[in-house]
């Protein structure tokens, strides 16, 4: 009986994570707990050395951490941040810095989180799952993990603390001027010479297939729908594109200087506008 009652639960789901990014924009839902129970870890996360030390918590903390279903963007934290361990050490390029070693940071996301806050909002773990998860809306930031959750997280954020390449220290998030959180467009002042900077440089596309694939081929393919546009729609303007890299559009992330510099986005775009020709 139970069953049968899941699959128009199931239907929904499907249905809803159907609609187009664009049309659900708005209508982002007051929250919800993580039932992790229906999370499948992933594959390696059981045969992780460290595994064995973590308590009921941070295992739920980690189930969460390992989530591409958390909002309506199918992004795990995992996708955009190393938590040190074996599971998140590949070659990809990640948006985000490591979190192994933020429970040391004083201040998050450049000072917005410091004092009470950071454990209040996972260091600043809700504030990602609002923008880029699309989990709730950035007015009900509160609700956006339920107490349970952000204790499950912060509890797993303290177990990665020492991780290979922890970094206690505070993080100067090199963005070249505050990313667009939402739809308003970002300061042409910053962004027209940013733009600029990046399109003078005489791309490789070699080198930019490499970028390419470690960091946008996550998210996007050339002519495919992947979890952002494909990039023979996406792509209409390169200028736009290095716009899109520094400064980030909506659900998807701005790049810092210290993860992408100019020539590597440089490369990337010289890439895709050799592949978007065939
Ligand atoms: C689409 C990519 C993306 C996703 C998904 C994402 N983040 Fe982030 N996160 C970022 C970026 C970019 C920053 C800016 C700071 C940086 O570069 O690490 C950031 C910052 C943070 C910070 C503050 C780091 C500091 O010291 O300033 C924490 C903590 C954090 N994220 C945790 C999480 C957790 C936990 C999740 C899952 C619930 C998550 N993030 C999901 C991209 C993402
Ligand atoms: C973690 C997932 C993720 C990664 C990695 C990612 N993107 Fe995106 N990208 C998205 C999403 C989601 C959107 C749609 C955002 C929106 O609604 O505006 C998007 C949109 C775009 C757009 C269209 C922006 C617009 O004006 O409509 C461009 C161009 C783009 N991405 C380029 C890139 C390039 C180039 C890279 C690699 C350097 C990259 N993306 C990496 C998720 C990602």
């Amino acid at each position: 009986m139970k069953i049968f009652s899941f699959i128009p639960i199931f239907a929904l789901t499907v249905f809803i994570s159907m609609l187009s990014l664009e049309s659900c924009k708005n209508e982002k839902p007051a929250v919800l707990t993580v039932d992790s129970t229906k999370i499948t870890p992933p594959a390696q996360a059981t045969q992780s050395g460290s595994e064995s030390k973590l308590t009921d918590k941070a295992k739920k903390g980690q189930l969460i951490y390992y989530n591409a279903s958390l909002g309506k963007v199918k992004v795990a934290c995992a996708t955009c941040h190393s938590d040190g361990t074996s599971k998140t050490q590949d070659n990809l390029i990640r948006q985000g810095h490591s979190l192994a070693g933020v429970t040391g940071r004083s201040a998050t996301w450049n000072g917005m989180y410091k004092g009470a806050d950071l454990k209040k909002y996972a260091f600043g773990a809700s504030f990602c799952a609002t923008v880029f998860q699309y989990r709730a809306d950035i007015k009900t930031i509160d609700k956006t993990f339920s107490a349970d959750d952000i204790d499950a997280l912060n509890e797993y954020l303290t177990a990665i603390n020492s991780a290979p390449g922890a970094m206690t220290s505070n993080l100067k998030i090199q963005w070249v001027g505050k990313p667009t959180f939402s739809d308003a467009a970002p300061d042409p002042k910053v962004v027209t010479p940013s733009v600029k900077a990046i399109m003078k440089l005489p791309g490789d596309p070699a080198s930019g297939e490499k970028v390419f694939n470690q960091s946008c081929g996550t998210c996007h393919t050339i002519k495919d729908k992947k979890i952002g546009p494909p990039m023979v729609k996406a792509a209409k303007d390169m200028n736009n594109v290095a716009q899109t890299v520094r400064f980030g559009s909506t659900a998807m992330a701005f790049y810092a200087k210290d993860i992408l510099s100019d020539q590597q986005i440089a490369d990337a775009i010289a890439y895709i506008q050799s592949a978007m020709g065939k």
